[in-house]
């Protein structure tokens, strides 16, 4: 088990799915936590339950001054910051010749502009303050588009390319940043898909797995790119996808008979 006894993280997105698996690790790992997110009820009931451990600081993460008042209390509460995981995220689909401005906005704002805020201002602390690592959240669809996902999918590729930008920048100052590539993961934001059995059953023909992921089984991974283990590993992208981004090549393995050559 990692050891993050006496670092101190902030995880955006962290009252709810994969980010709250996150924050958990975090805990369990020793951590001090700064958890960022719009749901208020949720981080206080946090903070009750992890006194003196996590700080929940109300943060709409597409707001500059919110991630500035962000990294400040956490900093302030616990005394620095070594680790963040920008995980904040959904969307408004919709097809492209369709999609309303300010629903493209709005998914593009909280998907990519909400990392870069968060990305700039723990780097610029971690800067100053001997280093750290970053991993920022983008998905399975940077690498593959979905039917009315296009800015969804558009802002995922863009936070992937963000990171590798990061990862050149930083390295000099000892902050490693990479990016998790989650496929499906059974979490508030997809359970609206996956309750409808037909949805489901499209998803799973889709995942060599066929299952969807837990929240831990991507916050385990996360957990390892920043820590000491991963101390060599920077501008990557980490598929954590059941193996769904290998598919797409038909099945021969059907024609195949035990008579073939
Ligand atoms: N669940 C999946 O299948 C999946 C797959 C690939 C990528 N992702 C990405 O993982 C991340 C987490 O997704 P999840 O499934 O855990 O979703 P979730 O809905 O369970 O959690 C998202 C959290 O972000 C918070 N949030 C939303 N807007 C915010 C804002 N403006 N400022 C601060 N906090 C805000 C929400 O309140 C919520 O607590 C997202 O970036 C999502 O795009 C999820």
């Amino acid at each position: 088990m990692t050891t993050l006894a006496g670092k101190v993280a902030i995880v955006t997105g962290g009252a709810s799915g994969i980010g709250y698996a996150m924050v958990q690790n975090l805990l369990e790992a020793g951590a001090k936590v700064g958890v960022a997110d719009l749901n208020e009820e949720k981080l206080k009931e946090l903070e009750q339950q992890h006194k003196g451990e996590l700080l929940g600081v109300v943060t709409n993460v597409t707001k500059e001054e919110d991630i500035k008042n962000l990294v400040n209390k956490t900093v302030e509460a616990f005394g620095g910051l070594d680790i963040a995981f920008n995980v904040a995220g959904a969307s408004k689909s919709g097809a492209i010749i369709d999609q309303p401005e300010e629903d493209w906005n709005f998914t593009v704002d909280l998907c990519l502009k909400g990392v870069f805020l968060s990305l700039k201002h723990e780097a610029k602390y971690m800067k100053e303050h001997g280093g750290g690592a970053i991993v920022n959240v983008s998905s399975l669809n940077a690498h593959v588009p979905m039917h009315y996902g296009a800015a969804y999918s558009s802002a995922k590729a863009g936070v992937e390319m963000l990171t590798k930008n990061a990862a050149l920048e930083m390295s000099k100052h000892n902050i490693r940043v990479n990016a998790i590539l989650p496929g499906l993961v059974s979490t508030p934001l997809t359970s609206g898909l996956t309750d409808v059995d037909a949805i489901n059953e499209a998803y799973l023909e889709r995942i060599p797995m066929e299952r969807a992921g837990d929240p831990k089984e991507i916050a385990g991974p996360a957990l390892f790119l920043v820590s000491e283990e991963a101390s060599y590993v920077n501008g990557a992208s980490l598929l954590v996808d059941g193996g769904w981004a290998v598919t797409g090549y038909p099945d021969l393995s059907k024609f195949i008979t035990e008579n073939r050559p």
